[in-house]
């Protein structure tokens, strides 16, 4: 197989690219580099199979030529910030829906049938039923969650019209190595600054679940390997949530640090977050797929390599 990875030197994006490499297949890594970093992949520079490519999605031509000979692409590219789409209403628009439209016509231009999509729970936004299921109502709090849901629509739309093979992913948050945004650096940075004081977002009690990077790839791959369905909507997430507070305390812990804990928010962290994230697993665990780490286990590895990684 001849892959394409948008968004391929980013934090999940990358490891889809080493997944695809151990397998022998073929990757070409589409990338402009705002957030992704060249280390991430700098370990396939000299693989035949690995191919980078330095482009912005947004350049619709460039990217359909760079889909030459690609069987599948994995759209992993976008503004990643669920929090910032509060001060800048354009940011979540261009790069996610504005360039998810750029990813599908470069794939009608090419000739390219299959696509796997970043989406995420935040389409559900403050959702009624936990654990979620994905046939819950799509009810965005974000502009990052509605543009993502927005996303979805159009991957849908181009799939009936051309016949297309699609696999929508709804991820909770991911963690692990090459973290490198969300609450785990968050904490870790403050403490870099202050390791005697703490300030947090919230009053500690929104509940909170996140995936192993590890384990949300294999659930992917399993999900594109097992079903035999054109049109493929799938959360990824995981059977265990945390409290903020349980959340903060095992980072602590991990980081071997002891400050005093300042919760100073309500019940969500920003405006617009949600405060009860916890997916429904069924779809994926009918394939025989589940997590290898637990929640807190992935926190525990993902602080670990931060502190061997630390980020500017
Ligand atoms: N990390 C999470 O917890 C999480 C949760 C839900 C959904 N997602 C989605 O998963 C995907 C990957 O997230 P991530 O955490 O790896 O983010 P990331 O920021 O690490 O990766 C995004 C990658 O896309 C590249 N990129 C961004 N805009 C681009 C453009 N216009 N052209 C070319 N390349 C561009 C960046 O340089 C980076 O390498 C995103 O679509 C994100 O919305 C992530």
């Amino acid at each position: 197989m001849n892959y394409l990875v948008t968004g391929g030197a980013g934090f999940i994006g990358s490891h889809i690219v080493d997944y695809i490499i151990a397998h022998g297949d073929k990757v070409v890594v589409y990338d402009n580099f705002s957030t992704g970093k060249k280390s991430f992949i700098g370990q396939h520079k000299n693989n035949a199979n690995f191919t980078l490519i330095e482009g912005d999605v947004l350049d619709t031509k460039k990217l359909a030529k760079s889909m030459k000979g690609i069987d599948f692409v994995f759209h992993m590219s976008a503004h990643a910030d669920v929090r910032s789409g509060f001060d800048d209403h354009y940011i979540d628009h261009m790069q996610n829906l504005e360039a998810t439209h750029s990813v599908l016509e470069a794939m009608f231009i090419s000739g390219v049938k299959k696509i796997a999509f970043a989406s995420t729970s935040s389409v559900y936004g403050d959702a009624e039923i936990h654990p979620t299921p994905e046939d819950s109502p799509i009810s965005p709090t974000s502009l990052y969650g509605a543009t993502k849901a927005a996303c979805e629509h159009y991957i849908h739309s181009y799939a009936v019209y051309y016949d297309w093979d699609v696999y929508i992913f709804r991820f909770v948050s991911f963690i692990g190595e090459r973290y490198t945004h969300g609450i785990i650096i968050d904490i870790l940075k403050k403490l870099q600054n202050n390791p005697a004081a703490l300030d947090l977002l919230s009053d500690g009690t929104p509940k909170k679940s996140s995936i192993y990077v590890g384990d949300g790839v294999d659930a992917m791959f399993t999900v594109i390997e097992k079903t035999k369905d054109k049109i493929n909507v799938v959360n990824i997430g995981h059977d265990e949530i945390l409290s903020v507070d349980e959340i903060v305390d095992t980072i602590l812990e991990a980081a071997h640090s002891n400050p005093q804990k300042k919760y100073q928010g309500g019940n969500r962290g920003w405006k617009g977050d949600n405060n009860f994230v916890h997916l429904s697993n069924e779809k994926l665990k009918a394939l025989g797929w589940k997590p290898r780490l637990s929640f807190k286990e992935g926190i525990q590895k993902t602080v670990e390599w931060i502190l061997l990684h630390p980020v500017s």
